[in-house]
């Protein structure tokens, strides 16, 4: 099948970033990431992309007089890129409604919780503060709500006696870096349709359909 094109929005280590490249240069998602974009020129991520030859880019809000404006070049530079789909992996900005909207069902975010739990940051000291005895990850739609938007995939990690925010964070991003390749899956496949609030995953047996939970389908019908 053809190859999507896929953006990543980074500000980071890039881990997720990796996760994502790895999955789709070994041709295990159908997908080729085009530009990788940060909005700090200090990200980690952007070694990464280099190394592998993947465009990059730097785009400071601080250089622009407004968030519209950085917004609108941020929107400009992932359409020359032809970017069909954007991955945020580790992007530290809340996108304005305008950007969230050309985006949607395009765009695609992580977050290290699961959500609705944990919205915002410090979430690992947050779950830990709150003695969940689960916590884990999720990538979902972008809209213009923060850390909120249907569900494509979650993942799940239990919260050990002796964990640290540092531990726990080191556990769930491993997961998350199944989880992300896992929910870009599904979309460039064209097996995850919105329904209202929730994501529905078509199977590839016709007139079957799943629902995707924890990193283990659970058939729901019919
Ligand atoms: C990840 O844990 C991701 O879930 C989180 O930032 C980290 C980025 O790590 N994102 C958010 O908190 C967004 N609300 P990475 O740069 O190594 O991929």
């Amino acid at each position: 099948m053809a190859l999507r094109r896929v953006a990543v929005l980074i500000s980071g280590s890039g881990t997720n970033l990796q996760a994502l490249i790895d999955a789709t240069r070994s041709g295990r998602v159908p997908a080729r990431i085009v530009r990788v974009v940060s909005d700090r020129p200090t990200a980690g991520g952007l070694a990464r992309a280099a190394r592998t030859g993947i465009p990059t880019a730097v785009i400071r809000p601080h250089d622009f007089e407004s968030r519209g404006a950085f917004e609108e070049a941020l929107d400009r530079l992932l359409r020359e890129a032809e970017a069909e789909i954007v991955c945020l992996a580790g992007f530290m900005r809340v996108l304005g409604r305008a950007m969230v909207e050309g985006w949607a069902g395009r765009m695609l975010n992580i977050h290290p919780s699961l959500l609705p739990a944990f919205p915002g940051l410090e979430v690992h000291e947050r779950v830990l503060e709150a003695g969940m005895p689960v916590t884990g990850c999720t990538v979902h739609f972008v809209t213009a709500e923060v850390d909120a938007g249907p569900v494509l995939v979650q993942g799940v990690v239990p919260v050990l006696p002796d964990d640290t925010p540092e531990r726990l964070r080191a556990r769930v991003l491993e997961v998350e870096h199944r989880a992300y390749p896992r929910a870009l899956d599904l979309l460039v496949r064209g097996r995850a349709v919105v329904e209202g609030e929730r994501v529905v995953v078509r199977d590839e047996r016709p007139g079957e359909r799943l629902l995707l939970h924890p990193l283990l389908a659970r058939w729901t019908g019919p």
